[in-house]
């Protein structure tokens, strides 16, 4: 078990690839917090790792207001003691789709509020709880739109400066062995995406995706989760500051 006698909060824990990222921490032995906006979602999921004989327990929060992070973390500190690891996977776009000409400062905001700056909040409050104790795995969720995607103008800066505020993390934190790294991935099947676009749409969207992907298939939220295992677990103790692409192969 890699992660025997370790504590990790996972946010965006009640969606597609937070689920798997706590089933697959809980297998290896981690003693889980959940969060998600979605607290009966991440309620869900605990009762499901507590099933399987895990541990967790799970603290709703909206990660857009800084009173509900600071909120969290002192829950976690009141509940476990310490934190091992964060893994910030909440997120998403707020503004697919839009046109250069019509992005709004609205949607910016939103996806930056969203995206980068919980991220930034996330990891302050973790680095006031790791730091006195010297050691600490961080892991964000950049995407793989971090290098630029059409249409997806607020999201894609968000996912970039959370490249780059993992990185100058990485810089900051090596001294207090505390590695950060952050999570890169192309199209992932999850729930979210099938609901909101129809199975049509879907199976289209992902059957285009795959066919520029060298492996030829989109992610499973599980190749994400395992990813995020490794940069967790000390099998990465030499690694911070990477982005890590689960892309298939996809801009090689
Ligand atoms: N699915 C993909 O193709 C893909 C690709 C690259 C990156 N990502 C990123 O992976 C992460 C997880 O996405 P997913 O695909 O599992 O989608 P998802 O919608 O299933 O998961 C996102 C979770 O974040 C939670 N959330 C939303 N707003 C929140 C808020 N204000 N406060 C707290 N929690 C909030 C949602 O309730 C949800 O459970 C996101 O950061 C997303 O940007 C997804």
């Amino acid at each position: 078990m890699r992660l025997r006698g370790k504590t990790a909060l996972v946010t965006g824990a009640a969606g597609g690839i937070g689920s798997a990222a706590a089933f697959c921490f809980a297998e290896e032995g981690a003693s889980l917090v959940l969060s998600d906006i979605d607290l009966d979602g991440c309620e869900t999921v605990c009762r499901r790792i507590r099933a399987q004989g895990g541990k967790a327990s799970a603290v709703g929060a909206d990660l857009t207001i800084e009173e509900q992070i600071v909120d969290l973390f002192a829950a976690v500190r009141r509940t476990e003691g310490g934190l091992d690891i964060l893994v910030n996977i909440a997120g998403g776009d707020l503004d697919p789709f839009s046109a250069a000409d019509s992005i709004s400062s609205e949607s910016i905001d939103r996806n930056i509020a969203l995206n980068l700056k919980s991220c930034m909040l996330c990891c302050r409050e973790a680095v006031k709880i790791m730091q006195p104790r010297q050691y600490g795995r961080i892991v964000n969720m950049s995407s793989l739109v971090y290098r630029g995607a059409d249409h997806q103008f607020s999201y894609a800066a968000a996912k970039g400066g959370i490249a780059a505020f993992t990185r100058s993390l990485a810089l900051s934190l090596g001294q207090s062995s505390i590695t950060v790294n952050a999570l890169a991935p192309a199209l992932v099947d999850v729930p979210v995406f099938r609901k909101a676009l129809g199975p049509e749409r879907w199976e289209a969207l992902a059957r285009e995706c795959a066919s520029r992907y060298p492996l030829k298939r989109v992610a499973s939220p599980l190749d994400v989760a395992r990813a995020a295992l490794f940069l967790a677990s000390d099998d990465a103790s030499f690694i911070t500051g990477q982005i890590l692409e689960i892309s298939g192969g996809a801009r090689l």
